[in-house]
């Protein structure tokens, strides 16, 4: 049951303005759920809310049938919630390696079963997980060498170094070529079943490589959800969001 989010309620009011409002989500372990609607429906705020960013004005979001509203941010973090933020943390001046490291220092857990199978080093086990990212040949490199794909690729394999279970990833293919949008999806497509995964993405043609479940936001609300040929279909979501082109094939 490791894994589980289910989101009640969910309301955060900015001073009069309802940024989400009663949004209900349940997010089943190993699963990865696409969020997708226009400009200002609230996606990265409800990103914000499930990592403590920011507190709801009411709502639940439970995690392993955990709290996580009333929780701190380092709290919510130290339950196995990891976000990636748009903006790069990485240490540019440190290695990718010595990224991980220090990535896998605040790991509170135990590291992923995935990367230290047996009784495999330490390092084996960072130098997994950067292959499993694709940086198996940058290990050495400092990050600042790193080309825009290969940084977002680090930050998530820093998330999977911390331990994370829940990964929440805003916008992950944002200035991505068409290649490195593709590997991405292959990285998402991965972790599945490892690892519970909120996507927030417009990028239609990447959300129907990886989605299984999509859930359409508007003006604070869940609007729908299904399969991306149920949202491509749904009128309303035509309307606000998808236009007559619906979810592109990949
Ligand atoms: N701290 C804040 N104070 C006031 N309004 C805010 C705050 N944060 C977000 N908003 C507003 O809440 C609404 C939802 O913003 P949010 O960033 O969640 O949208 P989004 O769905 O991520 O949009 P986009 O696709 O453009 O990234 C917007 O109208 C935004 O201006
Ligand atoms: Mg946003």
């Amino acid at each position: 049951m490791s894994g589980h989010l289910q989101i009640t309620d969910l309301t955060v009011d900015f001073g009069g303005f309802t940024a989400v409002k009663d949004l209900g989500l349940t997010i089943n372990k190993g699963e990865l759920r696409c969020l997708i609607g226009p400009n200002g429906a609230g996606k990265t705020t409800t990103l914000d809310l499930i990592c403590g960013k920011t507190k709801p004005t009411r709502g639940s979001i439970k995690y392993d049938g955990k709290e996580l509203a009333s929780l701190e941010e380092y709290k919510i973090a130290r339950a196995g919630v990891g976000r990636k933020f748009q903006i790069p943390s990485v240490f540019k001046q440190l290695t990718v390696y010595e990224n991980l490291e220090v990535a896998n220092c605040k790991n509170t857990g135990v590291f992923a079963n995935l990367f230290r199978p047996g009784h495999s080093s330490h390092r084996d086990g960072l130098e997994k997980l950067a292959e499993f990212v694709g940086l198996a040949d940058q290990l050495d490199l400092p990050a600042a060498y790193l080309s825009h794909g290969q940084t977002q690729w680090l930050e998530i394999a820093l998330l999977l170094a911390r331990d994370s279970e829940l990964i929440l990833l805003d916008e992950p293919t944002a200035g991505m070529t068409a290649q490195e949008t593709h590997k991405t999806a292959e990285i998402c497509n991965r972790l599945k079943g490892k690892h519970t995964i909120v996507v927030v993405e417009h990028d239609m043609g990447f959300v129907r490589e990886i989605c299984d479940v999509i859930s359409v936001m508007h003006q604070g609300q869940l609007l729908a959800e299904g399969t991306a040929d149920e949202i491509s279909a749904d009128p309303q979501v035509r309307e606000v969001y998808l236009g007559s082109m619906g979810i592109g094939d990949a």
